[in-house]
């Protein structure tokens, strides 16, 4: 199982507020998972730490250098290098499991143009989309990412939250979910569910998973 993250990020303090709520604190607490960050800049070359540079060819915005992220993944030595990019393997429950044969990883986020494609050649063992769009840097992919990750450690989700019914597992997509009050604006919750009869229940929430 992985349970070792580190996110290589310009931005590492936008994790912080993400860490201290729900399963991630209490996982970390329970020491079920572990996560730190590398702040890229601490890799930057020369006074001004510069960590990006024109591409070659021309054309807009910059493009992350090879150097400071070489640095950055050699001072963190991990099983595997994970990158975000718009162009990866889209991500799904089989990639998930996939990444979960491994113990600990780097997750790097990209930011402007997205990274000098020799640092993917040097040290890519995987290249992960989260969606087919482009939004502005790494870090919303990252917490999508381990937040798929972590779900799948035993012992992180209570009862509340178990995995036993949840969309893509066994390539199913989960039933729709209600709560109080019965009615509201002449919407009404299916009446199987107010029955209390628990068989015609269990019937009702198996007829209405759907296939993928
Ligand atoms: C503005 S994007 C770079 C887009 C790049 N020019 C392209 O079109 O592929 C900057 C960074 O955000 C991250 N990113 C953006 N969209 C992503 C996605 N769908 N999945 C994973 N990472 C993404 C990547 O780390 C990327 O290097």
């Amino acid at each position: 199982m992985l349970s070792s993250f580190n996110v290589i990020t310009l931005f590492p303090d936008l994790f912080r507020n993400w860490l201290e709520i729900g399963v991630l604190s209490n996982g970390i607490e329970k020491e079920l998972f572990e996560f730190t960050t590398t702040n890229l800049r601490d890799f930057g070359i020369g006074n001004y730490k510069q960590v990006d540079d024109a591409p070659y060819g021309g054309g807009p915005g910059m493009v992350l250098m090879v150097e400071p992220l070489d640095k950055a993944i050699k001072n963190t030595k991990k099983d595997v290098n994970i990158f975000l990019t718009p162009s990866g393997s889209q991500l799904n429950e089989d990639l998930i499991d996939k990444i979960h044969k491994h113990k600990s990883a780097n997750i790097i986020c990209g930011r402007y143009e997205g990274f000098d494609q020799r640092i993917i050649e040097m040290h890519s063992d995987y290249e992960i989309s989260i969606g087919q769009t482009v939004v502005s840097g790494g870090e919303i992919p990252a917490m999508f990412l381990i937040e798929a990750l972590v779900r799948k450690i035993p012992g992180l989700l209570g009862n509340s939250e178990s995995l036993q019914y949840e969309s893509y597992i066994d390539d199913k997509i989960d039933f729709p979910v209600y709560t109080r009050p019965e009615i509201y604006e002449n919407l009404k919750v299916p009446e199987v569910l107010l029955s209390g009869d628990h068989k015609k229940i269990e019937e009702w929430k198996k007829n209405n998973l759907k296939d993928i």
